[in-house]
């Protein structure tokens, strides 16, 4: 039997549980991990496009292992988080993506609605947080990457509970990453501006509140950005690759802004 090749890479030898990888920036994530030589256990609540991000990690080298699971449930979380720990061999590196949005004015929106966001945009990242915390703290290794948002730093319009969803994932990364500290596993996270991706369809929605057409609206959104343009999701990918490896070693607690200068703060 052959000793199989080790796979280089700034991530080689690393293995990383990414939530929502089925598209936008999760799949950018995955498909960087997987160039940078980790191997991958993705999950989302749809298998079809999971299996697409998988193919496509396959064929960058990348041992994949696909979940479905919806990460607001305590109990899909438990299950996705022991499997993969199992498929895996031990997680390395985990990267809360996953998250919805929905614009509406404050006054409107249903609590149903304000929930669902809260569910998985604040506990879908608590729960994977705690339990795979418990998993990494004997290790006394690992990363946590959370995808906030710009969002998380500042008010927009018509869309509260989202920026309040995206406030509390900076403040559990701050928490998390001094009582981790200790355990010598870094947490940071990324607070993405405009990124191309599914959810920048989201704010139809909002142009429609505020009686303007979409085009208005990005307009209007591209006008606060210095850089002019829409980032790409491979652009975040780029910096989840750099908290994930080794290079990041020194950093945590930090809440890392790349937005296209957006936001100076
Ligand atoms: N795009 C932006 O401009 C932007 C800016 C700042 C921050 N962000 C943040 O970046 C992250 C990724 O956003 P994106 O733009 O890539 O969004 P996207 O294209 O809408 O993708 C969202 C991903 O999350 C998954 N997901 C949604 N609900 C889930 C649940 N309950 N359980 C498990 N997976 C779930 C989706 O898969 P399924 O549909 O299969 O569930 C999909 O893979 C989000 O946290 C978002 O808030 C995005």
């Amino acid at each position: 039997m052959t000793t199989p090749t080790p796979r280089s890479g700034r991530l080689a030898g690393r293995t990383a549980l990414i939530t929502g990888a089925s598209r936008g920036i999760g799949r950018a994530i995955a498909l960087r991990y997987a160039e940078e030589g980790a191997d991958l256990f993705v999950t989302a609540t749809k298998a079809a496009l999971l299996e697409e991000t998988r193919t496509q990690a396959e064929a960058l080298g990348a041992k994949v292992t696909v979940h479905v699971a919806d990460v607001s449930r305590r109990d899909a979380v438990q299950a996705l988080v022991d499997t993969a720990v199992q498929a895996l061999g031990g997680i390395d590196i985990l990267v809360n993506n996953a998250g919805v949005y929905k614009a509406s004015r404050l006054v409107d929106y249903t609590p149903e609605d304000f929930d669902r966001i809260m569910q998985v945009n604040v506990y879908g990242v608590f729960h994977a947080m705690q339990l795979v915390l418990r998993h990494m703290q004997p290790r006394g290794r690992g990363k946590v990457i959370n995808i906030a948002s710009t969002a998380g730093k500042w008010g927009s319009m018509n869309q509260s509970a989202y920026n309040a969803s995206k406030h509390a994932v900076v403040g559990l990364t701050r928490c998390a990453a001094m009582e981790m500290g200790a355990h010598g596993i870094q947490v940071n996270a990324i607070c993405p501006g405009f990124v191309q991706t599914d959810m920048l369809q989201e704010f139809r929605a909002h142009g429609d509140i505020l009686g303007v057409p979409f085009e208005k609206v990005m307009e209007a959104g591209l006008a606060r950005v210095p850089l002019k343009r829409f980032l790409q999701p491979q652009e975040i990918a780029s910096l989840a690759v750099y908290l994930g490896s080794a290079e990041s070693d020194g950093m945590t607690g930090q809440t890392l802004l790349l937005d296209g200068g957006m936001l100076m703060v």
